[in-house]
């Protein structure tokens, strides 16, 4: 029986890297230009980082982290986000010692074990930014502004901008009482699930998918009602920046979020037309979570998008994923002494900056010519045995099958121009 990836992941092939190629060199390109700096962190964590940082009472944390022993009988995760690593590397690596803020970008893998479905696996891809030292809500607005831009520059349009403000530690303490005020009498009707959430994390039941709960929260009080003046103030000033940046946004007063370190600022992405997984983006404050991983008190704010999703949206809009093709010269050569010069020629070219494919097997001109097309070669070089007794190089143009000779010795300058 033949071997199959595991359930929830991908194999990218040629053909399609490219585009992860394209949206991850715009990311690159922007990230620089906003001075985020790329951390990378490593794939599995001490399991307890994620239990303090993601929350004990989150579905992240309860249900879906691929946990395992090592060998030394150590409890590991491979990591199910990025912000609590990166924070735990701002700790362990003093960067608060650096000038504040400390602007950071990831791109890497992260594991959920969850029931897979359009656009949810159960390994995919995230681009991440958090930016450490900064309590103004201008870093906010930075964040946000800063996906609005990427997303735009990608070419996305029909994005939705969801803002919300969760409050301190002291505002949502208020509100978590009226919430289980407001459900205590329908506390039966809830699923399994937030009936424990109930006493633990009430917050967590607006997030609740079951239809059943979705309806008893419908009319549930929001936090806006509970903010503090801080908070408020902070949430005001964050409308503010946006709309004098020009993001457009719209208020989600129930939208909490998967993962319990957010506080004050929650933001997602939607996007329409990629079904239920509408959430490209999502991110936040989290001014709390450095020191409850062992640092000294820190203001943080980022954001994740998913990868695949954003890949996804992308193509349903037709828009146009690759970047300036190069063009791709393939040497044919028909016989050993010409294999040798062709290994010399690619050699050269090469150093000069030309993308070329060498055969490597001794095919038939035909066959090399049949892999040449298949390939997408714009130009075809030719060498056998009479090129090298005459010194040339036979130039075969792919697309009109026209051919000419070009002398050995000018081979560089005379590839370059058509390059
Ligand atoms: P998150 O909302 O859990 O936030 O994930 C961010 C994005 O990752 C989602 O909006 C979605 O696009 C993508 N994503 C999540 N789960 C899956 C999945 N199973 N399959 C495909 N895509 C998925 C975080 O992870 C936070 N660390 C974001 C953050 C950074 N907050 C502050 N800083």
């Amino acid at each position: 029986m033949t071997i199959q990836r595991p359930k929830g992941t991908q194999d990218i092939l040629p053909g399609n890297i490219e585009k992860w190629h394209f949206i991850e060199n715009t990311i690159r390109k922007i990230c620089k230009e906003y001075g985020f700096q790329e951390i990378r962190t490593p794939i599995f964590e001490q399991t307890d980082l994620f239990q303090r940082g993601v929350g004990e009472t989150t579905d992240i944390v309860n249900k879906e982290m691929y946990t395992f022993q090592d060998k030394g009988n150590r409890s590991m995760t491979l990591r199910p986000e990025g912000t609590a690593s990166v924070c735990r590397a701002y700790v362990e690596n003093k960067m608060h010692g650096l000038p504040q803020p400390i602007k950071l970008y990831y791109i890497g893998s992260m594991f959920r074990y969850e029931n897979t479905q359009a656009g949810r696996f159960r390994q995919f891809n995230q681009f991440g930014v958090e930016v450490f030292g900064a309590e103004d809500p201008i870093a906010d607005a930075e964040v946000i502004g800063f996906v609005w831009d990427l997303f735009k520059r990608l070419g996305l349009d029909d994005l939705e901008v969801h803002i919300n403000s969760v409050g301190c530690s002291s505002c949502r303490e208020k509100y978590k009482l009226e919430l289980q005020r407001y459900l205590r009498p329908q506390n039966d009707k809830l699923c399994h699930d937030c009936k424990s959430r109930f006493e633990r994390n009430p917050m967590r039941i607006l997030d609740c998918k079951n239809p059943y709960c979705q309806e008893i929260i419908n009319n549930t009080p929001t936090i806006d009602q509970y903010l503090c003046n801080e908070c408020k103030n902070h949430f005001v000033k964050l409308q503010d920046y946006l709309e004098a940046i020009g993001v457009t946004y719209k208020i989600d007063p129930k939208m909490v979020r998967g993962l319990d370190y957010y506080q004050k600022t929650a933001f997602e992405v939607l996007a329409k037309g990629i079904g239920a997984q509408s959430a490209i983006c999502g991110g936040g404050r989290y001014d709390g979570l450095v020191e409850q991983l062992g640092g000294q008190y820190t203001p943080g704010i980022g954001f994740a998008l998913g990868l695949e999703r954003v890949l996804t949206v992308l193509e349903n809009q037709n828009i146009n994923l690759t970047e300036d093709k190069k063009k791709l010269f393939a040497i044919i050569s028909l016989g050993e002494k010409a294999q040798k010069e062709a290994l010399v020629i690619a050699s050269e070219l090469r150093q000069n900056g030309v993308q070329v494919f060498l055969d490597l097997l001794g095919k038939s001109l035909k066959t090399q010519l049949k892999i040449a097309n298949r390939l997408e070669a714009d130009y075809a070089l030719i060498i056998g045995d009479e090129e090298i007794d005459k010194d040339i190089v036979i130039v075969r143009n792919m697309k009109d099958s026209n051919q000419s000779e070009i002398s050995r010795k000018d081979i560089i300058t005379d590839i370059q121009k058509k390059n």
